[in-house]
């Protein structure tokens, strides 16, 4: 299956030069938004996993129905203010904006082997800033998992010590 023929593109959105990647439409299709998460699976089911970690708001509807196929789990990381217990934080600057994430300060115990989910590598800053809050946690990354991928702004680069896995690719 081609997930693009899925994914809805919107030139110019949020701002003039981004082409927003939009999964809602492949989610809306049930059985194909099940095997977008049951592919993702197939790749990272190799890995000694215990916790998922996704970034809101569209890392949660990636990497929590790949921890419930997996069995493990599932922590958020949030956009600084959400989470009521005690947090860690961190800034970073995306690829339009700026923000700040955050992770409860016990969402990881030491050594636990995580995985990032999210829908898009564009950058990279998302899930490199999620990178230095869980190994701040003790955590371990044994890789990235998501829907789609930008190679034009080589979001790899950014994370030069882990395995990324990617559904699919942009702009080939
Ligand atoms: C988008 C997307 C990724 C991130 C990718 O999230 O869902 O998390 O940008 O960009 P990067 O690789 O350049 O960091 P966004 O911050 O727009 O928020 P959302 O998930 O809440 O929509
Ligand atoms: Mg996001």
């Amino acid at each position: 299956m081609d997930f693009k023929d899925y994914i809805r593109v919107i030139p110019d959105f949020p701002q003039e030069g981004i082409s927003f990647k939009d999964i809602t439409t492949l989610m809306q299709n049930g059985p194909v938004y099940q095997q977008s998460i049951n592919e993702l699976k197939k790749m990272v089911e190799h890995l000694q996993i215990d916790v998922i970690a996704g970034p809101e708001a569209r890392g949660f509807v990636v990497g929590a129905p790949l921890a419930y196929a997996l069995g493990v789990a599932f922590v958020p990381i949030r956009k600084a203010g959400k989470l009521p217990y005690k947090t860690i934080q961190a800034d970073y600057a995306l690829e339009y904006g700026q923000d700040s994430l955050a992770m409860h300060a016990d969402a990881i115990t030491e050594g636990q082997n995580v995985l990032i989910a999210d829908d898009l590598l564009a950058t990279g800053g998302t899930i490199a800033t999620s990178i230095h809050l869980i190994r701040q946690l003790g955590g371990n990354v044994v890789g990235t998992a998501f829907m789609i991928e930008l190679q034009d702004l080589n979001g790899r680069a950014k994370l030069p010590d882990v395995d990324v896995f990617t559904l699919t690719q942009y702009p080939f």
